[in-house]
């Protein structure tokens, strides 16, 4: 059941062909927002828009990398194209490089940072200039990660993304306010994807473990979070990250 009502709303979504992504825009759409959903792979977008729509949700795609300037411009442009306007813009795309620092190769690093922060930083600049042009109002939200707040080894690159991801919601948060636009971002810790699950086979049974609540995160965790972000209750929350780990990140044990 809907638990929020976003008729009327208009929203752009990156890296949404599954997981996390997915289910955002799952959700936004079966509470009553159109949604553009955007994945690197066409295939992946076409059938996750398609399951959507199966739903009863309101859902097109633009496939496409997310880093790419191009791509940014022309989901908001097709955004306020199909749906007249834009409300919400979810940078949820983000690739997990693992690697150790000292052979951590310069074109995974420029991957990385062009995926995870370039397309981030141009999506929220892209929506945050129509938002303003609209005078209304608008939500940004990015995806960040407990990796972000602590080390772990081997994610140096990837952690250091995310951090820096933070720092930019507090700045957006401050400059974007006088158009009414609030910014923030959902920090999931361990959550069961797809791909984490296939990347660690023992992935649900080690986290549950390590989890204080004795359950890993699943992508609708995650996307109850970013609902009440997006939503008008939380129209006095911007600049902040909101963690969603059941609790792990209070004691951080490691795996
Ligand atoms: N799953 C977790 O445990 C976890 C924990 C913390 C943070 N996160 C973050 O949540 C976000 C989503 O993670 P997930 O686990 O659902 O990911 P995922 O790998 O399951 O799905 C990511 C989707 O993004 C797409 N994608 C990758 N690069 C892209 C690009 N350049 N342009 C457009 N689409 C692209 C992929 O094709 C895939 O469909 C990421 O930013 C990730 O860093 C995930």
């Amino acid at each position: 059941m809907a638990v929020y009502s976003f008729h009327n709303k208009t929203a752009v979504i990156t890296g949404a062909g599954t997981g996390i992504g997915y289910e955002i825009a799952r959700q936004l759409a079966l509470s009553g927002a159109s949604v553009l959903l955007n994945d690197i792979d066409a295939g992946l977008a076409a059938q996750a828009a398609e399951s959507i729509r199966l739903q009863g949700g309101n859902c097109l795609t633009l496939p496409g990398d997310s880093s790419s300037l191009d791509v940014i411009s022309q989901m908001v442009k097709t955004a306020v194209r199909e749906f007249g306007r834009l409300d919400f813009a979810v940078a949820n795309a983000g690739i997990t490089t693992f690697g150790s620092f000292l052979d951590y190769a310069p074109e995974q690093f420029r991957r990385l940072v062009s995926v995870n922060l370039q397309g981030s930083f141009f999506l929220a600049q892209a929506a945050a200039r129509q938002m303003a042009s609209q005078g209304a109002g608008g939500r940004i939200l990015f995806m960040s990660s407990v990796t972000g707040h602590q080390a772990h080894p081997n994610l140096a690159a990837y952690g250091m993304t995310k951090a820096a991801l933070e720092m930019l919601v507090r700045s957006l948060g401050v400059e974007l306010a006088p158009h009414g636009i609030t910014v923030n971002a959902v920090t999931p810790g361990a959550t069961l994807t797809e791909r984490t699950m296939r990347l660690e086979p023992d992935y649900q049974a080690t986290w549950d473990r390590l989890t204080p609540t004795g359950a890993t995160s699943t992508p609708a965790d995650i996307a109850h979070a970013a609902l009440f972000l997006l939503s008008d209750n939380a129209r006095q929350v911007t600049g902040q990250s909101l963690v969603v780990d059941g609790g792990w990140s209070a004691a951080s044990p490691a795996p």
